[in-house]
């Protein structure tokens, strides 16, 4: 079967997609070096289908059944934010130190179902960037009095909740909507669950938990204070699976105050933005 689809290609000019369907028959990177791979591979249905299945398998959980973002990024925006293929190529290869972006197992992968993945995202991307449509200037002083006490943004503000100055890179537009107005489900990170204790003279402390074992735990409450407890003496310790973040309702923020936080919110992108 490979021997005649390969008579059947020869017979015609050689074309990069003939190399590029060698490679998918032998498995390995048989392109035409000045064909970037991605371009050969998206001419072939069949690269497309199998990178969207590697995908799913391998990338869904974080950045969604439609790469629309949950957990990670939106991956359809990748081509329209100036990203190229290498580079892209790059960050699935060797992953983004200190995420949850951690880098594609080489050993169980080759680089043409990488190549693939990318083949798939390539298909399915859109040509614009999501647009904000508020003032991220008004976004910032609204962030300043609302958030920062639970926030930090680039060394300022509250620990309470997560650091937020890569936020713009790490959430999809849609995410950072629906997580300030709490649309979808409790999505706690187990990293900053709610916690109340009464301590051995009673005081109650209410917080999130860190660092916790079996006979220490740290609380870090609102005010950003950090204590610590031994367990064994505690009165009362409850750990809840709520989030410790209000959610804002349009009455507590209004549509056109979330858009411009949420245009604010989409220029953090680290000081190593790794754009490539
Ligand atoms: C455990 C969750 C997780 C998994 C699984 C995961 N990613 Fe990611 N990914 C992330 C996070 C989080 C980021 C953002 C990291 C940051 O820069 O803060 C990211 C970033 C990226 C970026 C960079 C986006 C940009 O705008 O520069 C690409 C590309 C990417 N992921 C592709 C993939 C592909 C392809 C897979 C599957 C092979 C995958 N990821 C699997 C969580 C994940
Ligand atoms: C009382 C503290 C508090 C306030 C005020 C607060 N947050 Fe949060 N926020 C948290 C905590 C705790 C988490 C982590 C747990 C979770 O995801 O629910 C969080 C999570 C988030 C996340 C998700 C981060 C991620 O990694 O996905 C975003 C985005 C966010 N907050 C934005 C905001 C914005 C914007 C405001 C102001 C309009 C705000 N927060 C106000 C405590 C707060």
């Amino acid at each position: 079967m490979t021997c005649s689809l390969t008579k059947t290609l020869l017979g015609r000019a050689f074309a990069p997609a003939v190399l590029a369907l060698l490679s998918l028959v032998t498995g390995d990177s048989l392109v035409a070096q000045d064909v970037p791979p991605t371009q050969a591979f998206a001419e072939e249905p069949d690269a497309i289908r199998t990178g969207m299945g590697v995908y799913r398998l391998r990338c869904a959980d974080c950045h969604g059944t439609d790469a629309r973002g949950v957990r990670g990024p939106d991956l359809t925006q990748l081509w329209a934010a100036g990203r190229t293929d290498e580079g892209i190529f790059r960050t699935i290869t060797e992953g983004i130190p200190g995420t949850n972006m951690r880098a594609i197992d080489r050993v169980r992968t080759r680089d043409s179902e990488v190549w693939q993945v990318i083949a798939y995202l390539k298909s399915i991307s859109t040509p614009t960037l999501t647009q904000t449509h508020g003032d991220p200037g008004r976004g910032r002083e609204i962030f300043e009095t609302t958030c920062s006490v639970c926030h930090q943004v680039n060394a300022n503000g509250g620990r309470l909740g997560p650091d937020l100055s890569r936020i713009g890179i790490a959430r999809s537009v849609d995410a950072l909507r629906q997580r300030i107005r709490g649309d979808y489900g409790k999505m706690v990170d187990p990293a900053y669950a709610p916690t109340t204790l009464t301590d051995a003279d009673g005081a109650r402390v209410q917080g999130v938990a860190r660092n916790q074992d079996l006979f220490s735990i740290q609380v870090i409450d609102a005010a950003g204070r950090i204590q610590g407890f031994d367990k064994t003496t505690l009165q009362s310790l409850d750990v809840s699976i709520d989030s410790m973040m209000p959610t804002f309702t349009p009455e507590m923020l209004s549509d056109a105050a979330l858009e411009d936080v949420v245009s604010y919110l989409v220029t953090l992108r680290g000081h190593d933005a790794a754009v490539e």
